[in-house]
C-alpha cells in the first residue's frame, strides 16, 4: 500500500468531511461489515448508504490490490460534519492517467439532494486534487438523461468532449474541465 500523506486523509469543505477509505475498510464494506468502519471514522453509516456503495467498495478494494498507487484517489464517504451522517460518496476512478487527468464520480442518497451538498463535495475534491497533486484536467461521464448531474457539472464549468458506451451504464456523455 502506498503511504497516505496527511492531506490525503480527509478532504473538508464548509459543511462536509470526506475521509479516504483504506483497502481494508473497502473490503469490509464490500462484505457488508460497516460497524467497525463507522467506529474507526466516527461517522454514521446507514443500511441505505451501505446498499448504495457496497458493490463499488468491493471493486475498489480489488483495484487497490493491483494498483496501490491509487490509494489516495478512491472511495470516500461524503459526511455531514454537523450530524456525522454519511449522505453519499465520491471517488476518482484511479490516479492520474498519462495526460495527468483524473475522472470523478459521485452520488448522494436521495434525501440529501437539492441542498448543494453534491456540488460542495465535488468542488472540494477537485480543489484537493489540484492543490495536493497539481491536477489541471478533470473528466466526468454522465448519462444523457441525468439532469441533476448534468446541472452540477455544467455549473462547475465542465464542457462536453464526446460520448462513450459503458457496458453497465449504457450511453454516457463525456465532459472535461481544465483549471489554471
Ligand atoms: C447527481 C447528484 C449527486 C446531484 O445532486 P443534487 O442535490 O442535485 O446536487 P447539489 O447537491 O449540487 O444540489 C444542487 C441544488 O441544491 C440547491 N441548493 C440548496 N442549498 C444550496 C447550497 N447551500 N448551495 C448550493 N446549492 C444549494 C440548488 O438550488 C441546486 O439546484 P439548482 O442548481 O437547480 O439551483 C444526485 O442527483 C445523485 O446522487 N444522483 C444519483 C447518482 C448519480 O447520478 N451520480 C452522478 C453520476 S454521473
Amino acid at each position: 500500500m502506498e503511504p497516505l500523506v496527511e492531506t490525503d486523509r480527509v478532504i473538508t469543505s464548509g459543511r462536509l468531511e470526506m475521509p479516504i477509505l483504506t483497502r481494508d475498510q473497502l473490503e469490509r464494506i464490500g462484505n457488508g461489515e460497516i460497524t467497525s468502519v463507522a467506529a474507526e471514522l466516527d461517522v454514521r453509516l446507514s443500511a441505505e448508504w451501505l446498499e448504495a456503495v457496497r458493490w463499488l467498495a468491493g471493486m475498489r478494494a480489488r483495484q487497490l490490490r493491483d494498483r496501490p498507487q491509487d490509494s489516495a484517489w478512491l472511495l470516500r464517504p461524503i459526511v455531514r460534519a454537523d450530524t456525522r451522517e454519511a449522505i453519499g460518496y465520491l471517488n476518482f476512478h484511479a490516479g492520474p492517467d498519462d495526460r495527468g487527468m483524473v475522472e470523478i464520480g459521485y452520488a448522494l442518497l436521495p434525501a440529501a439532494w437539492g441542498q448543494g451538498y453534491a456540488i460542495e463535495a465535488v468542488r472540494a475534491a477537485l480543489d484537493w486534487a489540484r492543490r495536493a497533486y497539481g491536477i489541471r484536467q478533470f473528466r466526468a461521464s454522465v448519462a444523457p438523461d441525468n439532469e441533476r448531474s448534468l446541472n452540477l457539472i455544467g455549473k462547475l464549468g465542465f464542457v462536453r468532449t464526446g460520448e462513450q458506451w459503458d457496458p453497465e451504464d449504457g450511453l454516457e456523455l463525456v465532459f472535461e474541465l481544465k483549471v489554471d
